[in-house]
């Protein structure tokens, strides 16, 4: 009953693309870490962990309230990595500070208010133009690629593009809701955004509630997503059937 989408494939698009990265967000091991109070498991080892299993990046989304990554964390993990470096989170001063400080190879703005349980909505590029050209101006004088996390919304793809990022994240907590009972309907908006978000010069990224069942229809459909960040259930999958199996998992989905 699943996966009976309409599939774009690369031939279609006519080229080979690269393979869509795979980005472990690693906030759920410095959750585990806080629970208690000492440095086990160790977020930087860690790290280096899901790189040797075939992770092609790491990301962490440092909250004000340091309740997962701290702070500290950002800093210490970013020398160790031989992969791509992506930082989320609200532009805040002190965000901003700590990006500009650890400069990333990417960093991916998010609208969440201080107290957001975890990203649950795209950045109204419209409303907050002036504040996020200024934002992304800061990031881009530096070198670091910048990423806005939105919603299917042509006009606000198009508005992004405007304001001078690189990328956009889709944001794919609806896609992933709707994907069981309906998966072609599920992935229709977000093949519409992603071709608007290339015919306006933009890469593509994804990500939020991504996992085993729902990934490979996106990347079918949509082969030319350059990144995708999954945290959440690649942990819930690591604890079934350990971290390596897990992150091997993900990639398989991605060929
Ligand atoms: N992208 C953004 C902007 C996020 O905030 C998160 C969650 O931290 C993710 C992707 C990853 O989502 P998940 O943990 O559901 O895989």
């Amino acid at each position: 009953m699943l996966d009976a989408a309409p599939v774009v494939t690369a031939q279609k698009w006519g080229k080979i693309f690269d393979m869509t990265k795979l980005s472990v967000n690693i906030n759920k091991i410095a959750l585990l870490r806080n629970s208690r109070g000492g440095n086990f498991p160790n977020v930087c080892e860690m790290a280096l962990l899901c790189e040797k299993y075939g992770a092609d990046g790491i990301t962490v989304h440092p909250r004000p309230d340091e309740r997962h990554i701290r702070y500290r964390d950002v800093i210490d993990i970013k020398p160790l990595l031989s992969t791509e470096f992506n930082i989320e989170g609200y532009p805040s001063a002190n965000f901003m500070d700590l990006v500009l400080k650890v400069n990333p190879h990417q960093v991916t703005l998010v609208p969440d208010a201080p107290d957001a349980l975890t990203s649950n909505a795209g950045w109204d590029c419209i409303k907050h133009a002036a504040f996020l050209t200024e934002v992304l101006d800061a990031f881009r004088s530096k070198g670091i690629r910048t990423s806005l996390f939105i919603e299917t919304d042509n006009k606000q793809i198009e508005q992004a593009a405007k304001l001078g990022t690189d990328r956009v994240e889709l944001y794919t907590g609806p896609y992933a809701e709707r994907y069981p009972k309906e998966p072609a309907a599920a992935i229709k908006p977000y093949i519409q955004a992603a071709e608007t978000a290339r015919k306006n010069g933009l890469s593509v990224n994804a990500g939020h509630d991504l996992n085993l069942h729902n990934l490979p229809l996106f990347y079918r459909s949509i082969p030319f997503t350059e990144e995708v960040s999954i945290g959440h259930a690649l942990m819930v999958d690591a604890l079934l059937m350990g971290l390596e199996n897990s992150i091997k998992s993900y990639k398989n989905c991605l060929k």
